[in-house]
């Protein structure tokens, strides 16, 4: 059984990472710099995670610290402050010396037996306004260690921070931020709406970053990627890559997910030409027991959008598509294109609606009559 080289559970690294040369490069130049700010931003799944830890990577081998605090199941402002400072102390290997460090907050913490502190989670309980300021402290803490030895903080899911604490938190974290002269702050996050309007010229965070917007991978580059993996498996050329991209779209892990499955297939069978078809048809199927429901959810309206968008025509409002697929009159379709953007199953661009879930979109066009 040959190993598959394509990885679809977390964050991919060494050989398993199509290089993002450029973009791994601006990361690291960061990381270099002192006092830097910068937000990595893009589509979900499009790879923006791995791109840190592969910088990360690269830094810890020439002995750089970065601190990378994924801020996704924190509940609360107490909670993203705790998992920075758990982040931090992994990081420096428990070799800081925490009491002077968080002297300064005036507020009760506890050290673990491990070493490891935390703020009390009483903490909780409080307004977002006294956790902002704890939260505040625990990063003005980070930026006195770095004025001694350099140090970067990567907060993952940044959109988290200002969800606990509305629009007045952005005021004050980005106050707490503009302060630091060592501490380079990076920022990712891929609700892309939530960014968009928190980077909006009345907000806080207007021209504050330096913007690193993280869009696909060359679609050549990555096509010849998946290409050579299967060539240095099975000893011949395939021809796969410019197909799984055609199917599964422009976010990496979804192609990387449908190249994996086209391997597994691959290894079973000798049938080269359908591979890409035949893995997407079993995804699909895997995937019924998640997708059913979210379809069952759906209104009838919704679901008939839906099929129109999965049938692939362009017009959507033109009155030939409300006729074949018998629609309401264009006016009102607006609005429930609009829920079903907001709810993220659909999403917009300059060349019209397209499904989150490519995935999804190929369950939804088994539906039509004419699958
Ligand atoms: N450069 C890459 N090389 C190979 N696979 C990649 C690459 N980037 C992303 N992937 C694939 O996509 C998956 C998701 O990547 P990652 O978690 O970095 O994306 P993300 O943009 O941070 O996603 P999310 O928005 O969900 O946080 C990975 O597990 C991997 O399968
Ligand atoms: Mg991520």
């Amino acid at each position: 059984m040959r190993e598959n080289p394509f990885r679809i559970s977390g964050i991919v690294t060494g050989k398993y990472f199509i290089d993002r040369a450029d973009e791994c490069q601006a990361v690291i130049e960061t990381m270099r710099g002192q006092g830097e700010k910068m937000l990595i931003y893009g589509q979900r799944r499009m790879g923006k995670s791995s791109i840190l830890l592969n910088a990360a990577a690269r830094l810890r081998k020439e002995k750089e610290q970065v601190v990378y605090a994924d801020i996704s199941p924190a509940t609360s402002l107490t909670d993203v402050a705790n998992i920075i400072l758990h982040a931090f102390n992994k990081e420096t290997g428990g070799t800081v010396n925490w009491i002077e460090l968080l002297r300064q907050i005036q507020i009760s913490f506890t050290i673990s037996s491990q070493g490891i502190p935390s703020l009390d989670v009483s903490l909780k309980k409080e307004s977002a306004d006294k956790q902002l300021t704890c939260l505040s402290a625990v990063l003005d803490s980070l930026d006195a260690y770095a004025a001694k030895k350099k140090l970067t903080l990567i907060v993952d899911e940044f959109q988290k921070m200002v969800e606990f604490g509305a629009e007045a938190a952005e005021w004050q974290l980005r106050s707490a931020i503009q302060q630091h002269q060592h501490l380079n702050h990076i920022y990712a996050g891929s609700q892309t709406r939530i960014i968009d309007q928190m980077l909006m010229k009345d907000r806080a965070f207007y021209r504050f970053f330096e913007i690193l917007s993280i869009g696909p991978i060359d679609e050549t580059f990555m096509g010849e990627w998946i290409d050579e993996r299967f060539k240095q498996a099975f000893g011949k050329p395939y021809s796969v890559g410019a197909e799984c991209i055609r199917l599964a779209g422009p976010r990496t892990r979804d192609i990387v997910k449908l190249a994996r499955k086209s391997f597994v297939f691959a290894q079973r069978s000798q049938k080269i030409d359908s591979l890409v078809a035949d893995a997407i048809q079993q995804l699909v199927s895997e995937e019924d027991d998640f997708l059913r429901p979210q379809w069952d959810h759906l209104s009838n309206l919704q679901k008939d959008i839906l099929k129109v968008v999965a049938s692939g025509v362009t017009e959507i409002s033109s009155q030939a598509t409300i006729t074949r697929f018998g629609l309401p009159s264009s006016s009102k379709l607006a609005y429930h294109f609009n829920t079903l953007v907001k709810s993220d199953v659909l999403g917009k661009d300059s060349d019209g609606y397209h499904f989150d879930n490519p995935f999804f979109k190929h369950w939804v066009a088994q539906t039509l009559p004419e699958a």
